[in-house]
């Protein structure tokens, strides 16, 4: 592990969730819609797999879909993972 991804790994411990709390209610001006709102909708019926998923902020909104395709989710934090499975128990947290 290098030096950034030692970074990340201590602050995303210290922190988990810090990813939704800081995004989550942010707006893009030009679409009039949230980070997370966009990625919803780009997503689509498709399988996501997120990469870095945090506490499965992303995953935990696309759970509602009809179509209701699997759920990936991927981090090397075990404290964002923890809050990850919290929040979505039935998504496949690696
Ligand atoms: C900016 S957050 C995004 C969280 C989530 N996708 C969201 O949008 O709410 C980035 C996440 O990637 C994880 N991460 C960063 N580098 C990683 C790596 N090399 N391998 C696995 N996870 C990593 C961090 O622990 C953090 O939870």
């Amino acid at each position: 592990m290098n030096e950034a991804e030692e970074f990340l790994l201590a602050f995303h411990q210290r922190h988990p969730g810090c990813t939704r709390i800081a995004f989550a209610s942010g707006e893009n001006t030009e679409m009039g819609t949230s980070y997370y709102e966009v990625l919803s909708e780009l997503a689509g019926d498709d399988l996501v797999l997120d990469l870095g998923c945090g506490d499965a902020h992303i995953l935990s909104l696309l759970a509602d879909r009809p179509s209701d395709p699997p759920a990936i989710g991927l981090d090397f934090s075990p404290d964002e993972l923890r809050a990850a499975h919290g929040r979505h128990p039935s998504a496949t947290l690696i």
